[in-house]
């Protein structure tokens, strides 16, 4: 059988067009063949302290390491953010070595120890991508914490829901987002970390008085420069993602220490990543690409990575290219495609030849993507394929291996990913069937937080993990994304609940009910789109549409809110209450909605 398109497929087109490359390369991963028979992941622990001493901690191997060795005076982390604030009126242009790191993120544990913050303990950062979140971070890790990053559009409602959750008891956030906390809603939290000029109360900020404040930059100023990391087991927590299903509030998706194995591996071979090279990561540490590959796989390695603050904007990406003369650039599809809807002429201003290998993830790269990213770097995107849960790369084009466009790659050596049937029979060449992950791997997750059911679930066909991806294999062995195999979202590579936006949705007091769906979208790869039908008193129209959107943004995210509101009758529904979003969609597509004969009446 010839797979179909899953029923939400993206637009990727089966191709048979090659990248070739050539027989001899300075590549690390020389044989993926070889490499995939022989692999053994106890080898890879070698490369750890840890091996040797039985103490772990992430921060000791990614930075305290580097810091009594050679690199102690390497570049980690360099920062570039020109947006002019009142804090900074020059923009920020800053480094940090590894020495830097340590001394910074020990005062930082310091700052938490002394407040009777500990092992275990949940601490959220919510700030802007900016050194201080990297500080943070590294100093929770340091204390044997375990870091909850939020990215920094969340609302209100979004940090509630993860905030309550995780029952994290300290937040560190500044002035700028502390409206969007609710702290009388949220007993856990008791400490909040203050980066900014602050100077106010708990009464003038409106806190429950159960709530102490920290200033960041006036406690770092005393705190010392040593602490020890907290010494932890492999399979103690490493860090907490949100991310969302299908059905349900987000879920917390907690790793653990051992991951660090797992990303050291794939930035090795999959990234390529090199003791001289300049990384630069995209993504936020608000989503699992930004602490994967942007803060455990580069920095385990003892690799410089770079940072750019602010918002996106086409020409400052090339300059950043350009300024730090980046060699591994790691991005995803939404992100070429908006470059390229810029055209040609603002890369043409701008040296890229400093790179030598690029990798996307997060949705499926179309061909015209990757032609188009080749033509202005001279270098074919390199797919991978992962999630939140999987915590590191599993499939793979490599800088060695041949591939083919439009497809995601082959499995990382020492992981086995597949296509099975509903019983976990794996099926046939060129057949459409669910993605797979044989367990276990050092990146799999170790908890759903505060839900085992949700965890089970993932793992109901005994020795797989299902990832809800529909795919299939080619003859050569390379696995093809299809589609969703669930309701879950991706919106400019960015992963959204159906529930989550209904939920806010249903709060607007014109809302009767809502059901939401992704729509198939050139750049964005889907957008939001949502079904309405409206409360008796309510009539529909543009102004109450975008009244709506504008609702959901502020509660929720700006990614979240719907970018397209149809307002129909009554949102379809099972009998049992479900809705049908199956149905919405082929709403949506002018198709016919297939069999109705559980939809209520
Ligand atoms: C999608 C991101 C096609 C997929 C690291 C997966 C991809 C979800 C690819 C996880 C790819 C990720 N091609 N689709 N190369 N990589 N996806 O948790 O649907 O934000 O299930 O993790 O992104 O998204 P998450």
């Amino acid at each position: 059988m010839k797979a179909k398109p899953a029923k939400n497929a993206s637009f990727v087109q089966e191709s048979s067009e090659w990248v070739r490359k050539p027989k001899k390369m300075d590549a690390n991963l020389q044989d993926y063949f070889k490499a995939y028979k022989n692999f053994s992941w106890k080898n890879v622990e070698k490369e750890f302290d840890w091996h040797k001493t039985k103490k772990v901690n992430i921060v000791h191997e990614m930075i305290d390491r580097h810091a009594a060795g050679v690199r102690k005076n390497k570049v980690a982390l360099y920062f570039w953010d020109p947006t002019s604030t009142s804090f900074h009126p020059q923009g920020r242009d800053e480094k940090y070595t590894f020495l830097d790191l340590k001394n910074l993120s020990s005062r930082f544990g310091n700052v938490l120890k002394k407040n009777q913050i500990k092992k275990k303990d949940r601490i959220a950062v919510f700030l802007p991508r900016t050194p201080e979140l990297y500080i943070s971070i590294l100093g929770i890790h340091r204390i044997g914490a375990i870091p909850v990053p939020l990215f920094e559009a969340f609302m209100e409602a979004a940090i509630e829901d993860r905030l309550s959750n995780s029952e994290a008891n300290t937040i560190v956030t500044t002035p700028e987002l502390l409206s969007r906390i609710p702290f009388s809603k949220l007993p856990h939290l008791k400490h909040l970390v203050f980066v900014g000029q602050t100077s106010g109360t708990n009464t003038s900020y409106g806190l429950p008085p159960t709530v102490r404040i920290h200033h960041y930059y006036e406690e770092m100023k005393s705190a010392s420069n040593y602490l020890e990391p907290a010494w932890l087991g492999v399979d103690d927590g490493l860090v907490i993602h949100y991310t969302s299903g299908s059905t349900g509030r987000s879920k917390g998706v907690l790793h653990r220490q051992y991951a660090m194995v797992g990303h050291f591996q794939t930035s090795k071979w999959a990234l390529d990543l090199k003791e001289e090279d300049v990384y630069w990561c995209t993504a936020d540490p608000g989503w699992v690409t930004g602490t994967s590959y942007g803060i455990y796989g580069p920095w385990t390695m003892g690799i410089s990575s770079v940072v750019l603050g602010g918002r996106f904007a086409v020409e400052r990406w090339y300059e950043a290219i350009e300024k730090y003369q980046v060699s591994v650039w790691y991005s995803a599809p939404t992100a070429f495609r908006m470059l390229m809807a810029h055209g040609k002429e603002i890369p043409a201003r701008h040296h890229l030849k400093s790179l030598r290998h690029i990798c996307s993830v997060g949705e499926p790269l179309n061909p015209e993507a990757l032609r188009w990213i080749r033509e202005i770097t001279g270098l074919a995107p390199h797919e991978t394929w992962w999630m939140t849960e999987t915590g590191m790369h599993i499939i793979c084009n490599y800088r060695s291996l041949d591939f083919k466009i439009g497809a995601m790659g082959r499995p990382f050596p020492g992981t086995y990913a597949t296509v099975v049937d509903d019983k976990g029979k794996e099926l046939p060449p060129n057949t459409l069937g669910n993605l797979v992950v044989k367990t276990p791997w050092p990146g799999m997750m170790k908890e759903i937080w505060g839900n085992p059911a949700k965890y089970k679930e993932y793992f109901r066909i005994k020795g797989w993990y299902l990832s809800g991806d529909t795919a299939y294999r080619d003859k050569e062995g390379f696995l093809w994304f299809a589609g969703r195999a669930d309701d879950v979202i991706k919106t400019a590579g960015e992963r959204v609940g159906p529930f989550e936006v209904e939920s806010a949705l249903v709060q607007h007091p014109a809302v009767a009910e809502a059901g939401v769906i992704g729509k198939p979208d050139e750049l964005r790869g889907h957008i939001i789109k949502a079904f309405i039908s409206l409360r008796s008193g309510f009539t529909p129209s543009d102004i109450l549409k975008k009244e709506i959107s504008e609702f959901v943004r502020k509660n929720m995210a700006a990614h979240a809110a719907p970018r397209e509101i149809e307002f129909c009758e009554k949102v379809p529904k099972t009998r049992s209450g479900k809705i049908m979003r199956r149905v919405l969609r082929a709403w949506d597509q002018g198709i016919p909605v297939g069999d109705i004969s559980t939809m209520e009446e």
